[in-house]
């Protein structure tokens, strides 16, 4: 990235005295030696100067972001969360954590390459947590999920463990954060975050039924004929085998 320093202005001769026409008064660009500059010379410090201020409206390097979210885990819940934030323009900032270092430089090289299409300016990785400083919202999907016929509590001692690793250093580097935790089970391990975490309740949130809702959603739709934002119901209790139906 271009700064003030590395801009053409520091190749603008040394000896040089300008400044710019205003109106209709009449101004001689000389260097010190007292010549007078060719127009071409006054033509390249004047189109120098323009590209200098068009650099530094546009890119604020310094600028801290206000609506920071970072994602832990890269797997299959993780990126379907970072595309629909950069999507739905959530962010001014997305942050990308996984123990798998090969896997989060693609998945990053990804979404940096398809940067055309979002508004967020910002996409970073990394396997340290200080990427995720200064997070608003800190997404937790890393883990093991299932495999086929095992239930989702046999994961717990596994999520647990990366809970242990995971969220001191989420909060060393976020203090401010709200988390949302995804990994499974998800019930348990949002409030063994909360625990971890020492942050109010009221900031720590799982992501409990809402994907069973929206599936029932789904299902009675389809049954209906009609759009799932027709049809009401949740499912209740934890996200897990144990959850009931509500109409
Ligand atoms: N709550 C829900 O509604 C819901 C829905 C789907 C999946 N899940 C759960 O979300 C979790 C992720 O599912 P997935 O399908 O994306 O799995 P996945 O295997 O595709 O991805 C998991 C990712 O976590 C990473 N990871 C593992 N340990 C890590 C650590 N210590 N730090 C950072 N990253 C780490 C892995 O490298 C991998 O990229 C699972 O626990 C799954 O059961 C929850």
């Amino acid at each position: 990235m271009m700064t003030k320093d590395d801009s053409i202005s520091k190749h603008r001769p040394q000896d040089a005295s300008f400044s710019w026409p205003t109106g209709e008064q009449e101004v001689r660009v000389l260097s010190h030696e007292g010549s007078e500059l060719t127009p071409l010379a006054h033509q390249v410090l004047k189109m120098s100067s323009v590209k200098e201020q068009l650099i530094e409206n546009l890119i604020e390097e310094d600028k801290v972001s206000q609506n920071k979210v970072t994602i832990v885990g890269t797997g299959a819940v993780g990126m379907a969360c970072a595309i629909c934030i950069l999507l739905k323009d959530l962010a001014d900032e997305l942050a990308l954590i996984d123990v798998v270092a090969d896997k989060l430089k693609g998945e990053t090289m990804d979404l940096q390459h398809g940067s055309l299409f979002f508004n967020t300016p910002k996409i970073i990785s990394g396997k340290d947590y200080s990427v995720s400083a200064n997070s608003r919202l800190v997404i937790i999907t890393a883990g093991a999920r299932q495999q086929e016929g095992e239930s989702r509590l046999n994961l717990v001692q596994r999520n647990v463990d990366i809970m242990k690793s995971a969220i001191p250093a989420i909060v060393q580097n976020s203090p401010d954060c709200k988390m949302l935790i995804v990994s499974n089970p998800v019930d348990i391990l949002t409030y063994v975050v909360w625990k971890l975490s020492g942050l109010p309740a009221t900031r720590v949130i799982g992501s409990g039924c809402n994907l069973d809702s929206a599936r029932f959603r789904y299902l009675i739709g389809q049954k209906l004929g009609v759009h799932p934002s027709s049809c009401h119901g949740w499912i209740i209790g934890e996200h897990g085998d144990s959850s009931g139906i509500c109409v």
